[in-house]
């Protein structure tokens, strides 16, 4: 069982809970807890030195993930871009008119994959590109100034999947770099720690590497959420084998989405036979309907029995399939995730699963709908 903060301590939220901060607050909270919340109070005011301080302190009950996971409320992931070897190899250069666009359709975040590892040294102290890591800041900056809450996700790190032990030490240092850049950037960023482990990650070695990698971040930046998925290329199969460390309670859950795979992969050329299953369709048949909502179900009650808050951080069909179907799909997943108090994260933004064409410069209306209607 996940030690639970303070904050929903006072407030007497209990495991799984949603928030309802207005109504709990006055409902529920009695004087002893409000004197208990206001030393508390003090006490953190004490223990943080004036200068430099991280933007949480501006704000105590933001520190909640289930609040925070708000944020992340209708996400769009920046796919192909700074995930690709350099970008604009895979097709995709973020500008910022693309920030603009984002929030002005109604997306709350913006999850932007990056592979940090193919811009830092191979030997130690593997230092980042200052170039990239330049242009990393931009993409954040770009983020806030339109009020969109940008997650930093470490993406494609290909080399550890194969030799995770040759590589542990990169992965930490790197993390290092990352969270001494971005501790005092505002609350409202996300580091999520690793897109999909898989191969020689196993699910064991997920666990020790994600709680070295936890210690590491923790040693420099107490204040930011981070997002935890699965091992197995980060679906709900291996839900259960996620061990999380119990002193750690500033986390989000997430887990990917592509089922039916012959659906939303058909012609995908990274997947060896999915020429095959051009021309699938899905129609929303009861049977449909009724898997989704099962296996949402599974991560919804797992999550529940830990105390986590849920991000389903991708899901999308690839434009090969039709697009009556791709709409439709997209619909009935974003809506079964938010009644089960999930945020979620469409993949992707301009690319091959696009809810944008970036050359015409304008939202694929059926798939924009899907997500925010
Ligand atoms: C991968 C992408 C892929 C997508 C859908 C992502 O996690 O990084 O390369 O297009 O999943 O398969």
């Amino acid at each position: 069982m996940r030690r639970r903060s303070p904050y929903r301590w006072a407030l007497g939220i209990e495991n799984g809970e949603k928030m309802n901060l207005k109504s709990k607050f006055f409902n529920q909270i009695s004087p002893v807890k409000i004197l208990c919340l206001l030393i508390m109070t003090l006490f953190w005011a004490a223990a943080c030195p004036d200068e430099k301080k991280p933007a949480e302190n501006k704000q105590f009950l933001e520190a909640d993930p289930f609040a925070r996971n708000e944020l992340l409320g209708r996400t769009m992931n920046l796919g192909n871009a700074l995930e690709a070897p350099a970008e604009g190899e895979w097709g995709v250069t973020l500008h910022s008119h693309y920030f603009d666009s984002i929030a002005a359709a109604g997306f709350t975040a913006v999850r932007v994959p990056i592979r940090w590892s193919a811009h830092a040294l191979p030997v130690a102290p593997h230092t980042i590109e200052p170039s990239f890591l330049t242009r990393v800041q931009w993409v954040v900056a770009q983020s806030e100034r339109v009020g969109l809450a940008p997650i930093i996700d470490f993406h494609h790190y290909v080399e550890i999947f194969s030799e995770p032990e040759a590589h542990r030490k990169r992965f930490l240092e790197i993390w290092k770099q990352i969270a001494t850049v971005f501790q005092y950037g505002d609350t409202a960023l996300f580091y999520e720690v690793l897109n999909e482990p898989h191969d020689n990650l196993t699910a064991e070695l997920w666990n020790e590497l994600l709680a070295e990698a936890i210690d590491t971040i923790r040693a420099i930046d107490s204040v930011h959420t981070l997002i935890i998925g699965t091992a197995e290329w980060g679906g709900i199969a291996a839900m259960n084998k996620l061990k999380i460390p119990d002193d750690e309670d500033n986390i989000i859950f997430t887990f990917h989405y592509y089922e039916p795979f012959q659906f939303t992969h058909q012609g995908a050329g990274w997947n060896e036979g999915s020429e095959a299953w051009l021309g699938t369709t899905w129609s929303g048949t009861p049977q449909q309907q009724q898997n989704i909502i099962a296996d949402l179900s599974q991560v919804k009650n797992w999550a529940a029995q830990q105390n986590l808050p849920v991000f389903l951080g991708e899901f999308g069909a690839y434009h090969r399939a039709p697009m009556e179907s791709r709409a439709l799909w997209t619909q009935y997943v974003r809506h079964t995730a938010e009644s089960m108090n999930m945020s979620w994260a469409y993949w992707e933004f301009c690319s091959g699963f696009g809810a944008y064409n970036a050359n015409t410069e304008s939202w694929r209306p059926q798939l924009l709908q899907a997500l925010i209607p």
